[in-house]
C-alpha cells in the first residue's frame, strides 16, 4: 500500500493511494491533473511526466533507457524527472511527493 501526494500543475494537492499497478494508472484513475498516459505506459508519449523530490530520486532508482530517451524528447525535463507509467506503487514510494510537469 502506499499514499502519494500529486501537486498539480495549477498548484493544487491531491493525495491518493494504491496497492499495484503503475504511478501513472494509479493518477490516472484519481483523474490527477495533467497526468493522462496517452501511450498506455509503454514509455513513448510522456504525458506521465512528472518530478521527483530530491531527496526520494535515489530510492525510486534510475530510470531504463527507454525512459531516459523519451524523457530527453520533452522541452520541461529536469535533473529529477521521470515518466510515472515506469514508478511501480509500492511501498517504496509510500508518503512521498510528486509534481506533474507542465
Ligand atoms: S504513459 Fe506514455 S510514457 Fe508514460
Amino acid at each position: 500500500m502506499a499514499k502519494v501526494i500529486f501537486v498539480t500543475q495549477n498548484n493544487g494537492s491531491m493525495e491518493v493511494e494504491g496497492d499495484s499497478g503503475s504511478l501513472m494508472e494509479l493518477a490516472v484513475a484519481n483523474g490527477v491533473a495533467g497526468i493522462d498516459g496517452d501511450c498506455g505506459g509503454v514509455c513513448s508519449c510522456a504525458t506521465c511526466h512528472i518530478y521527483v523530490e530530491p531527496a526520494d530520486f535515489e530510492k525510486i532508482g534510475q530510470p531504463e533507457e527507454i525512459e531516459s530517451d523519451m524523457l530527453q524528447l520533452d522541452d520541461n525535463v529536469r535533473e529529477f524527472s521521470r515518466l510515472c507509467c515506469q514508478i511501480e506503487v509500492s511501498e517504496v514510494i509510500d508518503g512521498m511527493t510528486f509534481v506533474v510537469a507542465n
